[in-house]
């Protein structure tokens, strides 16, 4: 059989109209189009991660993480996103000791930096939640926080032109649950990653650290022995690794009836005091310090370690014996070698990453 030029034209735009129907029926072909795997840019010191199997990271949704990192619409009365406590230009940490929640109440706690959560798996400063995932959603309900139940944060959203859309071309369901929203959070959350501080340029050859700054290092990484005349600041031990921590709970001598810290998830009383290392990354922009804010300075942090720790009954071993005197009581750095463990502590600022603008706030940029 033979077509005319005119059959071949309406052959050819039935085929085309089939084809375009089909894409719009099947949500895959359309997602599989715009959502491609976002693009981690990881060097190879930091170690292996695990991307969680049920939650990859997509370009869309990282974007759509992003937005509700910075979402109001997450507080009850739409003042406040998790970008109000968790500033970027402060390494995502707040500069007050306490973050005041919606109602005005400060909370006890001082906001941590997030920065490199892939390589953590306790989080908070007590450790009580396992996963980005289980975390996030804590504190939208929580009531000195965002102060909002989650049928009503996942209601709003819903009624949005926005959203729907968004978690459809992510989740291929446009129709919001919390667990899809705690899923987008956690895929922004884990591409938060710093490293380009001046510590990674050196680390990549990109940089020659100044003879103190390198004294600063080596005084960091090393535990102190007298006796084969080593010197060292000891914060290797609990802030090792170029993460710069180790992820371990301890207690860091803040006090002689230290605050209950680890215990409260474990009940064990062995565990009084004890509280995340956190990573030392963006160190010199994450003030004030320690689970309660209390130092608002690097000199005073290191004034604590070197001269005012606290002894109580789980006081970390690995504190207790360092000494840079033979049966010293405490550290005993000299004022110089301390300055140089500062001057340390501020190559890990890494400019780059708090004026990325893939992490900035999408309503104001
Ligand atoms: C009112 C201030 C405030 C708001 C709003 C807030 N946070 Fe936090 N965030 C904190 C404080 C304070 C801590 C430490 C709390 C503790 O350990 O008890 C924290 C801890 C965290 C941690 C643990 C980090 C680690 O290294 O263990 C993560 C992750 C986090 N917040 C993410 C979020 C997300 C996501 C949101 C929004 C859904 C959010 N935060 C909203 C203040 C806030
Ligand atoms: C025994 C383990 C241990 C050692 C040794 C140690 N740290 Fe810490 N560090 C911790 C823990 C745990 C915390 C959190 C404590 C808290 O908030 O109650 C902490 C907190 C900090 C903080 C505050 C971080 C923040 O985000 O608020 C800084 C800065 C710090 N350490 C620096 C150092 C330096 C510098 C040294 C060496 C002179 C050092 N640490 C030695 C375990 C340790």
């Amino acid at each position: 059989m033979k077509f005319t030029t005119r059959q071949w034209i309406l052959i050819f735009f039935t085929i085309v109209l089939i084809a375009c129907n089909k894409n719009k029926e099947n949500p895959k072909v359309q997602n599989a189009v715009v959502n491609n795997t976002y693009q981690l840019n990881v060097p190879f010191y930091f170690g292996s991660y695990k991307i969680p199997a049920d939650n990859p990271l997509t370009d869309s949704g990282v974007a759509l993480g992003r937005r509700l990192f910075y979402e109001k619409k997450l507080s009850a009365d739409n003042t406040m996103s998790c970008g109000s406590c968790h500033k970027q230009k402060f390494g995502f940490a707040d500069p007050n000791q306490f973050s005041v929640g919606i109602d005005g109440i400060a909370g006890t706690k001082q906001s941590m930096a997030l920065a490199n959560l892939f390589w953590q798996d306790k989080f908070f400063w007590d450790g009580r939640s396992s996963s980005l995932e289980e975390q996030a959603l804590l504190p939208i309900s929580d009531p000195i926080e965002l102060h909002q139940s989650l049928e009503a944060a996942v209601g709003k959203l819903q009624n949005t032109t926005y959203y729907p859309k968004a978690f459809y071309v992510v989740f291929g369901d446009s129709i919001i649950n919390s667990k899809n929203l705690a899923k987008a959070i956690a895929q922004f959350e884990r591409a938060l990653i710093t490293s380009n501080s001046k510590y990674d340029l050196y680390l990549k050859n990109k940089y020659t650290p100044t003879e103190d700054e390198l004294n600063g290092l080596n005084l960091f990484l090393t535990h102190p022995n007298p006796e084969e005349g080593l010197r060292g600041g000891n914060c290797g031990d609990c802030h090792g690794g170029y993460l710069t921590s180790l992820r371990g709970f301890h207690n860091n001598g803040l006090d002689t009836e230290p605050d209950i810290g680890l215990m409260a998830v474990t009940g064990n009383p062995f565990d009084k005091g004890k509280f995340k290392t956190p990573s030392l990354r963006n160190i010199a922009i994450t003030a004030p310090y320690m689970h309660d804010g209390r130092f608002s300075t690097l000199e005073q942090v290191l004034d604590h370690y070197n001269e005012h720790i606290q002894t109580s009954p789980t006081l970390d071993p690995l504190i207790i014996g360092a000494s840079n005197e033979k049966n010293g009581k405490s550290l005993k750095l000299t004022n110089k070698e301390k300055a140089d463990i500062i001057l340390f502590l501020k190559m890990l600022t890494d400019s780059t990453f708090i004026n990325d603008k893939r992490f900035s706030d999408p309503f104001i940029n």
